[in-house]
């Protein structure tokens, strides 16, 4: 039986969903894949918990829900005070797993493939600003570098355009790619101000205390420039428009109404340009969506029109994204 040691970085939404769908379906895993995961070591801001024979998802579990810290963790000689770079040189494991929002975590990603590790992500910035340095490095050392959880959550956007979609050009992708930005507009239009449907999609959990990634579509744009890499090559954020929902007025949104349009944050790749913006976009139109689901049109020579929908959020949701590429990264480092 093949035991696989896992590194996770980051135990907030997504780590934690991550542990326990590692924890209550270890034994499908086995089965199915003849894969066992031992969770080497767990790292929050306040400390790395590490366990060479593995650590118990648990009582880890347990202790950042309780005590919120995992420095709390209470045997002294498990808890270290690295940083991520020198967390990634010290311990020895097959996977890294960053579910951090650490937008400068490519570094350590870099030092990781450097190693020879794979590496499982679901944290956006690391690919919009540093995608070819990374697979790159990725390519060099032979070690899988896997980020399905980073757009529609696990909704297998990007498995479609990298492993799938190998005969067809992609002419375009349009797609909506924020639930927040999709609620706020739902929520105008049926009469809410642009505050009071902010202050409800907080107070639901959708949005977060500090809305502004989400507001002024730089979420979105970080998603969109990882669809065109992997459509069309290596671009970065710095090189893309970017447009949000800050600027969209009541009237804006009326006027889409009575059009028989909605007003939905949209974006649009093509060979060399990405664009974020507000469009309108007729009640018909898969990219019509509503709530947190997102949706996706890719156009290709062969295929025509393609439409990918599903959830773009969500704790199951981006952990079944997370654990795929967990699997995949396995069963690649075993030959397969
Ligand atoms: N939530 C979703 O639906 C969703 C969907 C797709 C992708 N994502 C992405 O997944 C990532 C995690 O999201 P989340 O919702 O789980 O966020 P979260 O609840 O805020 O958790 C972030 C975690 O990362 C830890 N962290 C931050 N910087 C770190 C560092 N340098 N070293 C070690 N740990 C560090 C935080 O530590 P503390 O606990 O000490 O603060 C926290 O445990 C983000 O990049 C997010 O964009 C989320």
């Amino acid at each position: 039986m093949e035991e696989v040691k896992l590194s996770i970085f980051g135990f907030g939404n997504v780590g934690r969903a991550t542990a326990r769908v590692l924890l209550e379906k270890g034994e499908v895993f086995k089965k199915k894949y003849g894969l066992t995961f031992k969770v080497v070591s767990v790292s929050d801001r306040s400390a790395t918990v590490w366990l060479p024979e593995g650590i118990d998802l648990r009582e880890v579990l347990n202790v950042k829900e309780t005590l919120g810290k995992l420095s709390s963790w209470t045997n002294d000689y498990e808890v270290y005070d690295f940083t991520p770079e020198e967390a990634v040189k010290e311990i020895e494991a097959d996977i890294v797993v960053d579910v951090t929002n650490d937008k400068n975590a490519w570094a350590w990603h870099m030092e990781a493939l450097r190693r020879g590790e794979a590496v499982v992500t679901s944290n956006k910035p690391p690919l919009a600003f540093h995608y070819a340095e990374l697979m790159g490095e990725a390519r060099k050392q032979g070690a899988p570098y896997l980020f399905e959880a980073t757009v529609m959550a696990g909704t297998p956007i990007i498995g479609l355009l990298k492993e799938t979609l190998l005969g067809d050009s992609i002419e375009s992708i349009r797609a909506v790619l924020n639930g927040t930005t999709t609620y706020i507009l739902t929520r105008m239009e049926e009469g809410a101000s642009f505050d009071e449907a902010l202050k409800e999609a907080q107070n639901l959990g959708i949005a977060e205390r500090d809305p502004s990634g989400d507001i002024l579509g730089i979420d979105a744009g970080y998603k969109a420039t990882i669809l065109h890499c992997l459509a069309f090559g290596p671009i970065t954020f710095e090189e893309i428009e970017v447009k949000g929902i800050d600027g969209v007025s009541e009237e804006d949104v009326e006027r889409a109404k009575r059009a028989g349009k909605t007003l939905r944050l949209v974006a649009s790749v093509e060979e060399g340009a990405v664009s974020v913006e507000p469009t309108e976009v007729p009640r018909g139109d898969p990219l019509a969506v509503s709530s947190t689901q997102n949706a996706t049109v890719i156009r290709t020579d062969l295929l025509g029109e393609l439409v990918i929908r599903g959830a773009g959020a969500g704790l199951k949701e981006t952990a079944s994204g997370v654990v795929s590429d967990i699997i995949k990264a396995a069963l690649e480092l075993r030959g397969e």
